[in-house]
């Protein structure tokens, strides 16, 4: 393992309550030059603790509205294709880092290539004991692997990384050149599954369908907006499609 210095933070909003208890927040990914879009943390207060998920460095007014709201001591890590922020909370404030079992964490997209410049406290898989009371993972045997999260909360409250996203349109955190290139690529859709995941990590078709088995209301997304009431009908359709499209 090579440690790495901690990306930047980049510009990102003020940390919402979306239901009681859990938090949301939508900052900036950098891809290259010119090109930037939005992604989102979620926050989720469990006791005195505060858990994040799909982790997003923030600036020192978004730690200080952080640190406002209790400690954070653990982050959970869904998406094969983030989590560069997550060495930046365990020095900060030294929480315990939770990654899928099999998600390394090296810079860029192809998982076979690159060294590792971090490694998670804990791996999780379909057994582990989660740091949040009644939470499950459903965890997609895609290349890097991948998984959503629910939470027995409000009815369901899923969190997905790369997989259901919700860009109903080009936001602020989208560079120009960002929101060209995002709409052409087919991310601008409400209720979507993650078009560059499906072509990229491959997931297998019976892990999606296994997304139609859980019950959730809400869906807290790392792109695009939170779906608050009725989410699980809402994506029905695209995961419907994007399992035919896999098998
Ligand atoms: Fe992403």
């Amino acid at each position: 393992m090579t440690p790495r210095p901690h990306p930047s933070a980049h510009p990102h909003g003020e940390i919402r309550e979306v239901l009681p208890g859990i938090y949301f927040v939508t900052g900036t990914l950098k891809m290259g030059p010119g090109i930037r879009f939005s992604r989102n943390m979620v926050i989720v207060r469990e006791a005195d603790r505060l858990i994040a998920i799909n982790s997003i460095r923030l600036g020192d007014a978004g730690l200080a509205q952080l640190e406002g709201l209790g400690k954070l001591t653990d982050v959970i890590r869904l998406a094969g294709f983030h989590g560069m922020d997550d060495p930046f909370y365990k020095e900060r404030y030294g929480a315990k880092i939770w990654a899928i079992k099999g998600q390394p964490y090296i810079a860029g997209f192809d998982i076979h290539k690159g060294k590792p410049y971090f490694s998670a406290d804990v791996e999780i898989d379909a057994t582990t004991e989660l740091p949040i009371a009644g939470a499950k993972i459903h965890i997609f045997g895609s290349t890097p692997p991948e998984a959503v999260l629910l939470l027995a909360r409000h009815g369901g409250a899923l969190v997905a990384g790369d997989s259901l996203q919700n860009w109903g349109r080009v936001d602020p955190y989208f560079s120009f050149l960002g929101g060209i290139m995002m709409r052409a690529m087919g991310f601008i859709r409400t209720y979507n599954v993650g078009p560059g995941w499906l072509k990229q990590a491959k997931p297998p078709a019976n892990d999606l369908r296994g997304l139609l088995g859980l019950e959730f209301d809400h869906l807290l997304p790392a792109h695009g907006e939170a779906v608050l009431g009725g989410a699980a009908a809402c994506y029905r359709p695209s995961i419907e499609w994007a399992a035919k499209r896999c098998s």
